[in-house]
């Protein structure tokens, strides 16, 4: 039976019956559709909306029903048009006409509004306490590795040298700022629709503050049209889930380039590594991959999200349907992808000699070369030339500024002396860089420990 059956002489084709119905995906708000419910029907009961006794009856008779869904021993109807038709019709099915005044000053449009945010906002906690355990993972592994040096890269290339544990932090950086995106659009998320009724709001004198406080809303919206057409928090969120997503896709492509032979800074626990049908000697980082693989997904998300939405007037419109199929598998994808990601990074073992003998490679001690000359009086830009004729020099007689004799360095420049051998050790070049920010081991401990300690998990 229709919600809408009164005006109509037909029943609705079968076929465009299913197309029409979202109750496929949005049964997973059942929950959040029946606290809303009861939130609702108490309100209309404590207004004299609806006779205080009726209220109470519909309010037991829902948490019946969501027992049973959740125990298993009611199927939400797949035929039914969604899941607020499925919810009031199974209410009056079993209470006749008490179920039927349930709806009394609400619209599925401000019902399906509250629904959407009540879900979204327990998936803003639970996405929130999954990136942070993941931040905690990456500062308990650099206070392990804070004195590992390695080399820093721009464009690939082997740039200067930094330490392990600065490099996790870099990415403990992005996760916290994705935690205070996700806290950000909940604060907005946080203002209840109900009351807006389909788009002009009611004229039953609703305590909508009520029915706001019953669901933990910290406000109520101000605008009805605005309150049943706005999903700026789903695009938020997708926003958000975007952006996280776009940090694993970068960790998961440096972990892939550490697992390759040509690399070999890290090797991933055989627990999330994955074998070849052919290659018997192959180990490969396929989830790290998948994981960089389906951030376009959450890209995609948040375009469909933004296209569905740029040409809509105002109210509600059908289109608006359209979002919850993108912000689920927004908010699936990245608790899946953390899910997997967590324990990988966790477990991934630290070759921290492999490190240092990729550091000890392509001169990125080079600009300590340049300082130190700067120390002596020289200025940068000629000591910056002159280290460049002596990199030069090295490379065509297979040399490295650690094996460069002192006798020749003397020919590039009289000022230098054996204290060159102490400048550009690459430990010292790391513990040197102490500057706020920098990757010297005593940062990078400050730092995680700073970290440990705003997450409350000191
Ligand atoms: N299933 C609909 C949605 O998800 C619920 C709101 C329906 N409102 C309406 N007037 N057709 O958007």
């Amino acid at each position: 039976m229709k919600l809408w059956a009164g005006r109509f002489h037909k029943e609705p084709d079968q076929k465009t019956n299913d197309f029409n119905s979202s109750i496929s995906f949005d049964s997973r708000m059942v929950r959040e559709d029946i606290e809303g419910s009861i939130a609702h029907a108490s309100m209309l009961g404590a207004c004299g909306v609806i006779d205080a006794e009726e209220s109470e009856k519909i309010r037991a008779e829902l948490k019946a029903i969501l027992g049973e869904i959740e125990a298993g021993t009611l199927a939400i109807d797949p035929e039914s048009e969604d899941i607020h038709t499925f919810v009031e019709g199974e209410l009056t099915r079993r209470l006749g006409p008490a179920g039927k005044r349930l709806h009394t000053a609400r619209s599925r449009n401000d019902q399906v509004a509250v629904d959407i945010k009540l879900y979204l906002k327990k998936q803003c906690r639970s996405l929130h306490a999954q990136i942070k355990e993941l931040i905690l993972v990456l500062c308990r592994k650099a206070l392990e590795s804070k004195d590992a040096v390695m080399p820093g890269y721009t464009h690939m290339q082997r740039a200067q040298p930094i330490t392990f544990g600065h490099h996790l932090l870099a990415y403990a950086e992005m996760f916290l700022r994705d935690l205070s995106r996700l806290e950000d659009t909940e604060k907005r998320m946080d203002v209840c629709p109900l009351g807006s009724g389909a788009l002009a709001g009611t004229t039953y004198p609703l305590n909508r503050e009520m029915t706001a406080s019953l669901l933990g809303f910290g406000g109520v919206t101000n605008n009805s049209l605005d309150g049943v057409s706005d999903r700026d928090f789903c695009m938020e969120l997708a926003a958000d889930i975007a952006i996280a997503m776009v940090h694993l896709s970068r960790f998961s492509e440096e972990i892939i380039l550490w697992c390759s032979w040509e690399f070999k800074f890290i090797e991933l626990d055989d627990a999330f590594s994955t074998g070849s049908s052919i290659m018997p000697q192959k180990k490969n980082p396929d989830i790290a991959e998948l994981v960089r693989g389906k951030s376009g997904r959450a890209i995609g998300d948040l375009t469909t999200l933004l296209t569905m939405m740029k040409g809509l007037p105002l109210a509600y419109n059908k289109d608006m349907q359209e979002d919850k199929e993108a912000i689920f598998d927004a908010v699936d994808t990245l608790r899946m992808c953390l899910t997997a990601f967590i324990p990988m990074v966790d477990t991934m073992k630290v070759l921290r000699q492999n490190m240092r003998k990729a550091a000890a490679k392509g001169f990125i001690n080079a600009t300590d070369c340049a300082d130190y000359l700067v120390g002596k009086g020289i200025p940068f830009r000629d000591a910056y030339k002159i280290t460049g004729e002596i990199v030069a020099y090295c490379i065509e007689n297979n040399l490295t500024l650690e094996t460069l004799p002192i006798e020749k360095y003397k020919e590039f420049d009289a000022l230098f002396d054996s204290g060159i051998f102490e400048a550009i050790s690459l430990e010292n070049c790391v513990n040197g860089r102490k500057v706020t920010g920098g990757p010297a081991p005593q940062n990078v401990e400050a730092q995680a420990n700073r970290i440990i300690k705003e997450l409350g998990a000191a």
